[in-house]
């Protein structure tokens, strides 16, 4: 009688990687972007810096490379490129996959709301909603305004300014405005100057390295912007490879995520105008910050992408 034979489960063999692709054997950047994508998927990278999808991660690491703008892959996509150009652009790639820093920092670029930002391992590579909600809500010509006359704005202040780019998107916003924007990091403090100065905005806004309004005095402002540090302890412990390359102090808010945005909206009524107001961004914190503070009105501010993670909240309903 044939013995039972006990199956054991094996695991599923590992698939073997494909080969990389050797210079010559890709002739146009649409080949290079195709490549690209393909050994994005097969390594299961994460995309969440600037470009959500592999494919757009992909045209940002070949046009930026190749010193084109964004808008004008598509006029070159079957255009061939030089050697040197190819083997800059494998290099690219195959660091995109083995350091998974992301494309926004091979590059020292990343775009906003259209505008060019330098970056580096010094600050969040910038990726907030608000820049959004100033062309929605803020603009002269949003259909939703919350503030009437963005011309009317005349002092404005970004916590937890990072690179500075939301501080220099809410410039071109309130056009009339001086700013002030606040970061903990030195380190950020000096990519933001950097950012300030390629923007021309050194006489409208101004850096201040401290603790939230701790740099402040009694200064009072018609606007206050922030997109603190909201990650929770869990989200913390879990964050994906590329995230780790940015600053921890980027994104921890505590272990329920809003330790920083409780102080900020404790705090924003004593450095608001009467008419003024707090737009703040929290992440996945909707319901811890609706709990903290029950009796807030809070608007809750949706983006293309998001719903639910920016509120705004009047001066007059702070106090
Ligand atoms: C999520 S990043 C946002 C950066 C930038 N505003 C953006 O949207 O890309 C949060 C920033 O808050 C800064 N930060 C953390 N704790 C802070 C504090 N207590 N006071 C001021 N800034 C702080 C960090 O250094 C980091 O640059």
């Amino acid at each position: 009688m044939a013995r039972k034979t006990k199956k054991i489960a094996r695991p599923a063999p590992r698939r073997k990687a494909a080969p990389l692709a050797k210079p010559g054997e890709l002739l146009t950047l649409l080949d290079f972007l195709r490549y690209a994508v393909s050994r994005f998927n097969e390594a299961e990278l994460v995309f969440a810096h600037g470009t959500t999808d592999p494919v757009s991660e992909a045209a940002f690491l070949v046009s930026e490379a190749l010193h084109l703008a964004p808008d004008q892959f598509e006029t070159f996509a079957q255009a061939r490129v030089s050697k040197a150009e190819a083997a800059k652009l494998l290099h690219l790639i195959e660091q995109r996959v083995r350091t998974r820093k992301p494309v926004a920092y091979l590059v020292n670029k990343i775009y906003m709301r259209g505008l060019p930002f330098y970056v580096d391992e010094r600050v969040i590579v910038p990726r907030s909603f608000i820049g959004e909600l100033l062309d929605s809500h803020f603009s002269g010509e949003s259909e939703m305004p919350l503030i009437d006359d963005p011309g009317s704005v005349g002092r404005v202040l970004d916590l937890c300014t990072g690179s500075g780019c939301l501080a220099i998107l809410a410039a071109q916003t309130f056009f009339n405005a001086t700013l002030d924007a606040v970061d903990l990091s030195k380190d950020a403090l000096a990519v933001a100057a950097t950012n300030v100065a390629d923007y021309g905005l050194g006489d409208r806004i101004a850096l201040h390295k401290g603790d939230l309004f701790a740099p402040l005095g009694n200064e009072r402002y018609d606007l206050i912007i922030s997109n603190p540090p909201y990650v929770d302890a869990e989200g913390m412990a879990s964050l994906p490879p590329e995230c780790r390359h940015e600053p921890k102090l980027a994104f921890d808010g505590g272990t329920d995520g809003i330790a920083i945005v409780r102080r900020i909206v404790k705090e924003a009524a004593r450095h608001l105008t009467p008419n003024g107001g707090l737009l703040c961004e929290v992440g996945r914190c909707r319901e811890a910050v609706e709990d903290a503070f029950p009796s807030l009105p809070l608007l809750w501010l949706d983006t293309e992408e998001s719903e639910g993670e920016v509120f705004w909240v009047g001066a007059q309903d702070l106090v």
